[in-house]
């Protein structure tokens, strides 16, 4: 046998290695977000927490990374989006703080890594003053930690017009005072707030409510401040709509709109892609060309700025409180769609859990795994007609997308179909 030095030895190994398990197994898998909430889990019988934890194994088969958990703070609206004392995570109408650390160490131990829902444009106050206004905070310490008054809110906040803080960066919330970020005491103690949801209660990164509500300048400053695994924001812009009603097909400002509050927020946090969401759920109806941009490019944020865009169908907005839902009929179209594109997809409870679709979404999620799809892979869109979408990903898939029968030899031979439903079906090579 010839004599092999050590690091041949050890190239040979690696080389043997490489063989016997292809570079997809090797890579880490594709990011998969789940959102674990809808806007009746609040109310569900003995704790949402409780409930979940039943379901992490399902979500590990499904190959599911993270998970984005609900605001996990004491609020004056069951849901949690109205939050008060923020450190006091028993008050939560989802359960108790150990039994969120309970669930999150069962995530954890199957390889999930968990979200949590800053809410921080805005906060419902405790108490009132001696004016009879509502303006007292507290944090839900023994110490004064996020104990705050006037001071802490927006001199323009215009609900709450004893703010004495500095002017809003950014839009208004009508519900609760728009707290001035601007204030040294108030990024110091929310970045340590959030320190805290790391250190002791096992998160690993962020989804940012209504990151339109202030200054990207002040998002930055939080990820700085915080270095989450994984982190999310909520910049929902109004579409553009034409005479008919329906969206204009070139909805380029929307999605450029994005790109520049990722970038002026720093350029790691990532935003949902309400571009695609908006175009995806009109193409599904009969209207299959609005899939490719003016450029020949996916039409959505995934078209600019994959490597930053969240894709989704609905959520506890726009399906649980019916602001901008998805045609129901078609909601495994756009699962086709976007398990397939880049972007980091992510799956709504409702559609996973209640409507039946695990088994289609969790064969989506597989071909993803096994072909590498990622964030950033390529898309070359070979049809985007009106009953029916083709594009190759990666030179590894094809999915078609729409009811036409006849694909017109656009699927090369060496490809064969490995997943086929109502209206759509995937190739691999
Ligand atoms: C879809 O997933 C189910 C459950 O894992 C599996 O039994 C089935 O074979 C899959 N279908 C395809 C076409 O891969």
């Amino acid at each position: 046998m010839m004599k092999m030095s050590f690091l041949n030895f050890l190239s040979f190994t690696c080389l043997a290695l490489a063989t016997v398990f292809p570079t997809t197994l090797l890579a880490s898998p594709p990011t998969l977000l789940f959102q674990g909430f809808n806007w009746a889990s609040s109310s569900k019988q003995g704790g949402w927490y409780n409930s979940l934890i039943n379901l992490v194994p399902d979500l590990a088969t499904a190959g599911i990374t993270h998970v984005w958990l609900p605001p996990p703070s004491q609020s004056a609206a069951p849901e949690g989006y109205l939050p008060g004392r923020l450190y006091d995570l028993d008050a939560s109408q989802y359960g108790t703080e150990s039994e969120l650390k309970t669930l999150i160490k069962s995530f954890n131990n199957n390889g999930i890594k968990c979200i949590a829902d800053i809410v921080i444009n805005h906060r419902s106050p405790e108490k009132k003053d001696s004016r009879g206004i509502l303006c007292i905070f507290e944090g839900g310490t023994p110490d004064d930690r996020l104990d705050w008054g006037s001071s802490f809110i927006c001199k323009d906040d215009t609900k709450y017009s004893d703010g004495t803080g500095n002017l809003d960066t950014g839009g208004d919330f009508y519900l609760a005072p728009d707290i001035d970020h601007l204030n040294l005491r108030v990024q110091r103690e929310l970045s340590e707030w959030m320190n805290w949801l790391k250190t002791d209660i096992g998160f690993s990164g962020w989804r940012f409510d209504f990151v339109l509500g202030y200054s990207p300048s002040i998002t930055k400053i939080y990820m700085q401040n915080t270095s989450p695994d994984f982190a999310v924001g909520e910049n929902w812009e109004q579409f553009t709509y034409g005479q008919d009603g329906k969206p204009d097909y070139n909805q380029d400002q929307h999605r450029n709109k994005i790109v520049q509050w990722v970038q002026k927020a720093g350029g790691s946090v990532k935003a949902f892609d309400f571009t695609t969401k908006g175009i995806l759920q009109v193409a599904v109806q009969g209207e299959l060309w609005r899939l490719k941009d003016s450029n020949g490019n996916p039409p959505g944020l995934i078209g600019v700025l994959p490597g930053n865009a969240v894709t989704f169908i609905d959520n506890h907005d726009t399906y649980s409180q019916k602001t901008w839902p998805f045609p129901s009929d078609k909601v495994m179209l756009g699962y086709a769609y976007i398990l397939t594109h880049p972007g980091t997809p992510s799956v709504f409870y409702d559609h996973f859990f209640e409507w039946g679709l695990k088994v289609p979404i969790g064969n989506f999620t597989g071909i993803r795994s096994r072909n590498g799809i990622g964030e950033v892979s390529k898309v070359q869109i070979m049809a985007a007609d009106a009953d029916l979408y083709v594009a190759m990903v990666d030179d590894k898939i094809v999915v078609k997308i729409g009811p036409q029968l006849n694909l017109r030899n656009l699927i090369p031979p060496n490809f064969h179909v490995v997943l086929s439903g109502q209206d759509y079906a995937v190739w691999e090579k």
